[in-house]
């Protein structure tokens, strides 16, 4: 079995961390999230990956490599545009040969992993098996209507009346028939090779495409609220160590990773909370559910439940929470008081200010 990764995208749905990154490299406690892509592939077993790249596919590839570093033989297809799912199977048509695979979207995230769903489809081997999960907001996925004992009947991309509020997750098993499938569809509205429509082509068949439901389910959609969620749920879990330095007089309680490189004095640091390497942390707070990204410098300032992005700085802030702060940013007070706020924002950037 194989595994396609699509690590491709237009890039035309710019959200405040993807103006200048790809969202698979969006990181969700400072790791990127394709790492956890194929982290959880190679935690199934599989070690045949071929990501499908297209106009960020230096910077995809500058971050995977041969794939190695994660015990994974990875091949790069280029997909000349973003042309659909559906289209990203065409174009691996050759690598995939007639192996079973699992397509991964390189923007999912699914807390727990893959691995007994592999070991399920390869017992089994329906012709198809899909991942369902309840939504608030189904307009925004393929949705799916299930019909007598659990079984998908239908499928719509992002449809404007949703039958139900499960959504497609972005992992899909499939066997060689789906080559079929994915050769029958035509371009929707969108001018995408829907996959949703060439799985919908096996149902009408028909072939055998099962569901499972999960939870903890999760894909950058730019929503900030989701993505400190998500970020809070994978340090609940993280390995606390300390492997920058730390000096006497600061406090580290709880679950808290310091990595190499990184910087603390005269600071109290309450988990879960990660700092990345090459970060200074001077006279600070960092309160739990914090991910403080590589090369940050932080100076009599508190943070607490948010995410720093890397190369960021924050000086002599009161306590910042609940925030998503990029790459590059500095926080400052303002030079003097009393006096009006000075914003420089990107677009779409959402600041929240005392009046
Ligand atoms: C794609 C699929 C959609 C699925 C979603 C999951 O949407 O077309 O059916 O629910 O991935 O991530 P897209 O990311 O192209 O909007």
């Amino acid at each position: 079995m194989k595994a396609l990764v699509l690590s491709g995208g237009s890039g035309t749905r710019l959200r405040p961390l993807t103006h200048t990154s790809p969202k698979q490299l969006v990181p969700v406690a400072n790791k990127p999230v394709l790492y956890y892509v194929l982290e959880d592939i190679a935690n199934s077993g599989i070690t045949e990956v071929g990501i499908v790249v297209g106009e960020s596919a230096d910077e995809i590839q500058q971050a995977v490599g041969d794939g190695g570093k994660f015990g994974l033989d990875v091949t790069y297809l280029r997909q000349e545009a973003p042309l659909g799912l559906a289209h990203a199977v065409l174009i691996a048509r050759d690598y995939l040969g007639d192996d079973d695979f699992v397509m991964y979207l390189g923007d999912n995230f699914i807390l727990g992993g893959i691995a007994k769903l592999v070991e399920a489809f390869r017992a089994d081997r329906p012709d198809a098996q899909i991942l369902l999960t309840r939504v608030p907001d189904p307009k925004n996925f393929g949705v799916a209507e299930i019909g007598p004992g659990g079984r998908v009947v239908g499928l719509e991309e992002k449809p404007q009346h949703p039958k139900s509020d499960l959504a497609v997750v972005g992992v899909y098993f499939f066997t060689p028939v789906v080559h079929e499938a994915v050769r029958a569809v035509s371009p929707s509205w969108r001018g995408e090779l829907e996959i949703t429509h060439a799985i919908q082509w096996l149902i009408d068949r028909p072939c055998e495409v099962r569901s499972t439901t999960i939870s903890g389910y999760w894909k950058d959609t730019g929503n900030v609220v989701d993505m400190l969620e998500v970020n809070r749920s994978v340090l609940d879990g993280i390995e606390p160590g300390v492997e920058g330095g730390i000096d006497a007089a600061t406090e580290l309680i709880g679950r808290v990773r310091i990595e190499a490189g990184a910087e603390v004095s005269g600071s109290r640091i309450v988990g879960p909370a990660v700092v990345g390497s090459g970060t200074v942390i001077v006279g600070s707070y960092v309160g739990p559910y914090t991910s403080i990204g590589e090369n940050c410098r932080i100076e009599d300032s508190e943070i607490e439940f948010s995410i720093m992005l890397r190369d960021s700085r924050l000086s002599g802030t009161l306590r910042v929470q609940r925030s998503l702060i990029g790459r590059n940013v500095t926080v400052t007070p303002p030079s003097r008081v009393p006096a009006g706020n000075r914003l420089i924002l990107g677009d779409h950037s959402r600041v929240e200010i005392s009046s």
